[in-house]
């Protein structure tokens, strides 16, 4: 890490980035501000979206959000005997800034921190477990891989220094017409390349070995993406970020932070779902004729529509993900893009396991390891296999060990079979599935991205998946289309795709 770079994080931890110096032109010599905003879904995504909305336009303007299912997407807890669990996105990264920033805002604290252990199981045995010694696991790590797991560090923290950019062009206002500009406009020309490579191809590039990539990279993309190393380069590196230590989580539940971002925004719920958007012209007073957007949505009570000046999709534009026609539109919008949405299910079990399966020896009673990934082995069933604490920690809590009955979580491509279960598991008293089409099934070379602007006024926050899923790239691109709806609402070029950022900037600091 360079000083540089150090001290741009040393500013941003300060909170220094988010009080800024945006020189807003004043809001005087702009045009009226929108009257109406439809957002559509209330996940992380659309709730910061209502949140950056909000920001933008002022109070005046009357934003709805529509989601006919709970507030936060996937986003998800559920209730096993005493205490709710996270079934869908689970852990925050420390540098994930506006997941930071939100909790602050609303006042939520992080989750009380419970230390974590992990194993990798190869589908017979544990090839590797995590002691409670740093010397220890670094000792061993250096035995088999030589310096590989450092370099692998250098390499996850030399991109992760250029992602952190796009909080400063944020911050000043900046927006990115398209998911490639914004790449660009953090890690130049090598995000571009490694978001159109694989994984592997990019850290075979970089000298790794392959035996490293199957011993310890693809277990992480295994229980993180639920996909192989052949994800694209750069989802790979939010991966390998996320296998770093300092991870978070919201006290009391993740979901918390969308109804948090609603209800700051002032926003309203429309506990409905958005069947069609449809294009309305009408000549205005003022000459020039000025379009509208019609949303319809369906409830169980039936059907009913509204005009908007602004609509932000937030929700994947993907088969089995969300069914929205677009109508009047030319060039036409699809309902569905190309891609798929890969499949993750989400087991929690209620019981104790059986060691055996692990193939060890060890006693349950002194193991306590939290998180046991795996290798990408022919015939593998799980992604990974977890022993999970409350989305609230009680006081005193202590992870129990494997003698006892307690929570697991299991990740698998397919539901487990009762014969499945009973192969891990001695015993158990409640099971709950959560199926989810978790994220973009990752198939690089891309031939193109989904666009964030669907037309003039209607945009799309969910393109950015396509580069990687995570919390913080919802809140990323919320942000990213609040500024964009601005700055093209009131005919501001100035702060839209512009090139050499980094370089013009540097000054500002
Ligand atoms: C099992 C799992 C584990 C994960 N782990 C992590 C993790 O540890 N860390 C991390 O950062 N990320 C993780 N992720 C990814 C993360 O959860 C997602 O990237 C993020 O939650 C996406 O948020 P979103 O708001 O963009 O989309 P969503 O949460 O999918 O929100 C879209 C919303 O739109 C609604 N909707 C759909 N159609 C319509 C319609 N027609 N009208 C109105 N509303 C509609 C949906 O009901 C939904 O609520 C994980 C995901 C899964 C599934
Ligand atoms: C535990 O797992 C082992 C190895 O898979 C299996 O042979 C054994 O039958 C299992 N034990 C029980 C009680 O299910
Ligand atoms: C990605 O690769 C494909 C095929 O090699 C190419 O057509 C496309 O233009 C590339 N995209 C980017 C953003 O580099």
């Amino acid at each position: 890490m360079n000083p540089q770079t150090l001290s741009l994080r040393a500013l941003l931890f300060l909170g220094l980035w988010h009080t800024g110096r945006r020189s807003l032109a004043s809001t005087s010599e702009l045009k009226d501000p929108p009257k109406k905003i439809a957002v559509v879904g209330a996940g992380i995504g659309g709730t910061a979206a209502a949140f950056y909305l909000r920001q933008e336009f002022g109070p005046g303007v009357k934003i709805d959000v529509f989601e006919p299912e709970v507030v936060g997407g996937r986003l998800a807890t559920v209730k096993m005997g005493d205490y709710e669990y996270e079934t869908g996105g689970s852990v925050i990264h420390p540098l994930n800034l506006h997941m930071k920033h939100f909790i602050e805002k609303l006042g939520i604290p992080p989750r009380k921190d419970v230390p974590s252990k992990m194993a990798i199981f190869d589908g017979k045995e544990l090839t590797f477990e995590e002691s409670d010694w740093f010397i220890i696991n670094f000792l061993r790590l250096l035995w088999r891989y030589g310096f590989s797991f450092l370099r692998m560090q250098m390499w996850v923290e030399s991109i992760l220094d250029k992602f952190m950019r796009i909080y400063q062009y944020q911050q000043y206002g900046y927006s990115f017409t398209t998911v490639e500009r914004l790449l660009h406009a953090m890690g130049g020309d090598g995000f571009l390349t490694i978001m159109n490579q694989t994984l592997e191809e990019t850290m075979i590039g970089e000298g790794f070995s392959q035996v490293f990539l199957n011993e310890i990279v693809a277990p992480i993309t295994r229980v993180n993406y639920g996909q192989s190393v052949r994800i694209n380069g750069f989802v790979g590196a939010v991966s390998l970020a996320g296998a770093e230590s300092g991870l978070w989580a919201v006290d009391g539940g993740n979901k918390r932070v969308c109804s948090g971002l609603l209800y700051h925004s002032k926003s309203e719920l429309i506990p409905a779902k958005v069947t069609s958007v449809s294009v309305k012209v009408r000549p205005s007073k003022t000459g020039p004729t000025t379009s509208y957007y019609e949303v319809n949505y369906a409830d169980e009570s039936g059907s009913a529509h509204a005009l908007y000046d602004i609509v932000v999709i937030a929700t994947p534009l993907h088969q089995g993900k969300s069914d929205i026609t677009f109508s009047g539109f030319s060039p036409p919008i699809p309902s569905h893009y190309p891609g798929r949405y890969h499949q993750t299910v989400t087991t929690l079990v209620h019981g104790m396991l059986n060691m055996s399966y692990l193939g060890t020896s060890e006693h349950a009673s002194e193991f306590t390891v939290s998180d046991i990934l795996t290798t990408d082995t022919k015939g593998s069933m799980i992604n990974s296999l977890s022993s999970i604490d409350p989305v609230h920690i009680p006081a005193d809590y202590k992870r129990p060990p494997a003698s006892k009955t307690k929570v697991w979580k299991v990740f698998s491509p397919q539901p487990l079979s009762q014969e499945q279960l009973k192969e891990m598991f001695l015993s158990w008293d409640s099971v709950s599935e959560t199926p989810w089409l978790a994220y973009p099934s990752y198939r690089p070379p891309h031939r193109r991205t989904p666009p964030f602007i669907l037309h003039n006024r209607l945009y799309y926050l969910n393109a950015l998946e396509w580069a990687a899923s995570a919390m913080e790239m919802s809140a990323i691109s919320a942000r990213n289309v609040a500024l964009l709806a601005h700055h093209r609402w009131h005919s501001q070029t100035g702060r839209i795709d512009q090139e050499d950022l980094h370089t013009r900037l540097r000054g500002e600091l």
